[in-house]
């Protein structure tokens, strides 16, 4: 059985979580998009793991973890990401499995994102600044981009990384008046990187069809949200890479047919971090009620996260787009103890009700909510482990969320802990 993970929303819904969970009974995890502008959670006991380019299978040493052809990777976070590990006894070697066609982020990257999102002021995208925009644009550009597989042969990468930084330095130069960044520098990172990793590359491709043919089960990792998707997000206040179950088969060689079951990850209230159209916000004390409780703040850069009621126009978009099967709604404890819940259940654009999502990021920035109101609860629920023993308003809400996204909702996250989940 394999099963892929996506987020449904604009990321943080909680994926780490259902990752963790759902990788007990798989063979590999897989990371198959972005970079370490993810923040994955895992809480296990009294430990608590933010992974960023680590497949959440990682925590879980029986696992084989692989980071795909369309990951970025910054070998920098990825070091002390394992090491992290390490130290609480958890070791990689041998199961983690990094593609040769991924693409490295080094620090000029991150230069770039940072210094044009400076010089965009009001208008930026509220990037995580890791980088990412600038190694995905050199990718789809190819003259200067770097690949894990690069790291192989060291002579030759040395009289690349002279060309393609004399060339980011007449950029940050002439553009921004920015310090130039020196080759050797880098080049003395790289050789490290290439100890430290050669031992863990691989055609990944081929690894995970052998893994299919030998009977395995494999769990597929979905970074960021669907609507963080470059095409099919609300662009130009999205990621760069494709974020949607769509970019599954396209970021590790495996088509989506070879998956039995895409499971949604949505939370029952809307976050957004960074800027762009936000149609449920609430900035306001609902917003603020919700980031309390919640814990709303980055896993990646500890940026208070935007809140909003559930947004059934989004998540509906994103099941059908990602050919979901069966949802899992997180964060249900953290409503509790509202009057009323607020549902948008369309938009009216321009006069116009809508109910398929516009990714047109000026046209959605004018959406006006149609909202249902629904009664909500004041018990606490962070103990509850079955479905029927929620208080009858907070199955009602799941079921209203259900009629409205014509998904099921399988599993219920009650709180950040393994235990804190209620399957139906
Ligand atoms: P991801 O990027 O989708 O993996 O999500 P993040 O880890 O960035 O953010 C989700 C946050 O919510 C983390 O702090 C999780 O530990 C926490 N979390 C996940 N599920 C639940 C839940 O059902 N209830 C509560 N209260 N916290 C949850
Ligand atoms: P996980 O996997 C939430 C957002 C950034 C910004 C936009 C572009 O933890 O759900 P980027 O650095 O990718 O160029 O930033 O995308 N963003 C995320 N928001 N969760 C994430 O990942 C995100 N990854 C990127 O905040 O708005
Ligand atoms: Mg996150």
């Amino acid at each position: 059985m394999n099963t892929c993970i996506v987020g449904l929303q604009w990321g943080d819904e909680g994926k780490g979580k259902i990752v963790d969970i759902l990788a007990e009974h798989k063979d590999i995890v897989v990371r198959y998009s972005g970079g370490a502008n993810a923040g994955h959670t895992v809480v296990i006991d009294n430990n608590t793991f933010a992974l960023h380019l680590l497949p959440s299978g990682s925590v879980r040493s029986n696992i084989n973890c692989v980071i795909a052809n369309a990951v970025v990777v910054d070998p920098q976070c990825l070091i002390e990401e394992i090491d992290t590990l390490a130290r609480k006894n958890i070791t990689l070697d041998g199961r983690l499995f990094i593609s040769e066609n991924a693409h490295v982020v080094l620090d000029y990257h991150k230069q770039e994102d940072r210094l044009r999102e400076e010089s965009l002021g009001e208008n930026k995208i509220g990037t995580t600044i890791r980088g990412i925009g600038p190694c995905y644009a050199d990718k789809i550009g190819r003259s200067y981009a770097v690949r894990m597989a690069d790291l192989r042969d060291l002579g030759e990468l040395k009289d690349k990384l002279k060309t393609i930084i004399e060339y980011k330095n007449k950029i940050f130069s002439a553009l921004y008046n920015a310090e130039p960044i020196s080759d050797d520098d880098i080049f003395e990172k790289c050789k490290c990187y290439a100890d430290r990793f050669l031992p863990f590359m691989t055609d990944t491709t081929a690894f995970l069809h052998k893994a299919i043919e030998d009977g395995k089960s494999i769990l597929f990792e979905g970074a960021q949200g669907s609507l963080l998707d470059l095409d099919h997000g609300t662009f130009p206040f999205v990621t760069s890479s494709n974020s949607s179950s769509l970019g599954m088969s396209v970021g590790c060689g495996v088509p989506a047919r070879m998956v039995d079951r895409f499971v949604g990850v949505a939370k029952v209230y809307s976050t957004r971090v960074g800027a762009g159209p936000f149609p449920t916000e609430q900035d306001n004390e609902i917003g603020q009620y919700i980031r309390d409780k919640g814990n709303e703040y980055g896993t990646t850069t500890g940026r208070p996260r935007r809140c909003g009621w559930f947004d059934a126009v989004v998540v509906s978009y994103a099941a059908k787009i990602g050919a979901i099967d069966q949802i899992a709604l997180m964060h249900l404890d953290t409503i509790a103890g509202m009057k009323e819940l607020k549902v948008c259940r369309a938009y009216k654009i321009d006069g116009k009700e809508i109910t398929f999502f516009p990714t047109n990021a000026a046209k959605l920035s004018r959406a006006q909510c149609i909202y249902e109101t629904v009664p909500g609860w004041q018990e606490d629920i962070t103990g509850v482990d079955n479905f029927h023993d929620l208080p009858l308003n907070a199955q009602n809400y799941i079921m209203f969320i259900e009629e409205m996204i014509k998904k099921p909702v399988t599993i219920i996250g009650v709180g950040p802990k393994r235990k804190q989940t209620i399957f139906r």
